[in-house]
């Protein structure tokens, strides 16, 4: 029982240390943390408070049936409406009132975001090389080139045959 000091220092460290990250962390950790789960219980209501930015293509079909029901019919059914125009919230706000007019991207750069050849997209994605395609090279491109044959809503041209009701 000679040589146990140094054995009563590392241990009263170490009960100091506890107790100061008991009394430390009681202060730190917000009171609704664990009240549901891993994380602070009122940050919930934070987030139902704040406005909704996207609505989801859902949201646009009310006011815009004819572009909706073209648009659902073709392979762009799986791109959003939001995701080549912009946030609805830009557009109609939460009352359902007009805010502004939506933006319309007509550069070929829309299209080549997505469709561009690159070796990293899977396989049997349809992708193009404009030289291949257009004969021309990217940066020859004007606005709506891409539009001359192609419905930005209902792209696929062997699907062309179906009448569309309008241009939208
Ligand atoms: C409450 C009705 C309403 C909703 C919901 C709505 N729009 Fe519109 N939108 C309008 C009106 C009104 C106009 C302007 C009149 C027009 O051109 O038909 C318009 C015009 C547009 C235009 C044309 C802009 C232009 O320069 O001509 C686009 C594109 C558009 N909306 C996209 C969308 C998208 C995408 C959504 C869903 C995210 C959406 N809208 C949701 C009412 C709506
Ligand atoms: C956000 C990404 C995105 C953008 C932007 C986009 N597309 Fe697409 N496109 C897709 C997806 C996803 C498909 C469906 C692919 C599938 O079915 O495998 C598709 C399908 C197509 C097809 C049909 C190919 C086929 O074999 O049936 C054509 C043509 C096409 N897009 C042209 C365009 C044009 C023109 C534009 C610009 C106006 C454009 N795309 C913008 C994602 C995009
Ligand atoms: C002169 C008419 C014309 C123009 C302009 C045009 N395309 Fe095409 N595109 C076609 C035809 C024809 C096909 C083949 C038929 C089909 O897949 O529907 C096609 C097919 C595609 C496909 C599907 C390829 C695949 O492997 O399935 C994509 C993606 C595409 N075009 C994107 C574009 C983009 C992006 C632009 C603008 C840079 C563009 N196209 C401009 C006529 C055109
Ligand atoms: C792949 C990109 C893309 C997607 C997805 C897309 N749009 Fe568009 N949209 C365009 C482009 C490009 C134009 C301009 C077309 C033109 O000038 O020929 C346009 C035009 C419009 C217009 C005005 C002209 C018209 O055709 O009436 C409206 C409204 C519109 N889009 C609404 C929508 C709605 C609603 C959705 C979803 C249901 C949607 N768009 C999805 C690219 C897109």
């Amino acid at each position: 029982m000679k040589h146990t000091k140094h054995y009563w220092r590392a241990g009263f460290l170490l009960v100091g240390g506890l107790i100061g990250f008991i009394f430390v962390r009681h202060f730190l950790v917000p009171t609704s943390f664990g009240q549901f789960g891993f994380y602070r219980g009122t940050n919930l209501a934070e987030q139902q408070a704040k406005s909704v930015v996207h609505g989801g293509k859902e949201s646009c079909s009310t006011c815009h049936e004819d572009v909706a029901k073209n648009h659902a019919a073709g392979s762009h059914a799986v791109v959003q409406c939001e995701n080549c125009h912009a946030a609805l919230s830009k557009h109609i706000n939460k009352d359902g009132e007009f805010v502004e007019l939506m933006p319309i991207d007509r550069s070929p750069q829309l299209c080549l975001r997505c469709h561009r050849s690159l070796p990293s997209r899977p396989t049997g994605f349809p992708q193009i090389e404009t030289k291949e395609h257009l004969g021309l090279d990217e940066p020859e491109l004007q606005a709506g080139a891409c539009l001359a044959c192609h419905n930005s809503h209902r792209p696929s041209l062997e699907k062309k045959k179906v009448k569309y009701e309008n241009n939208g």
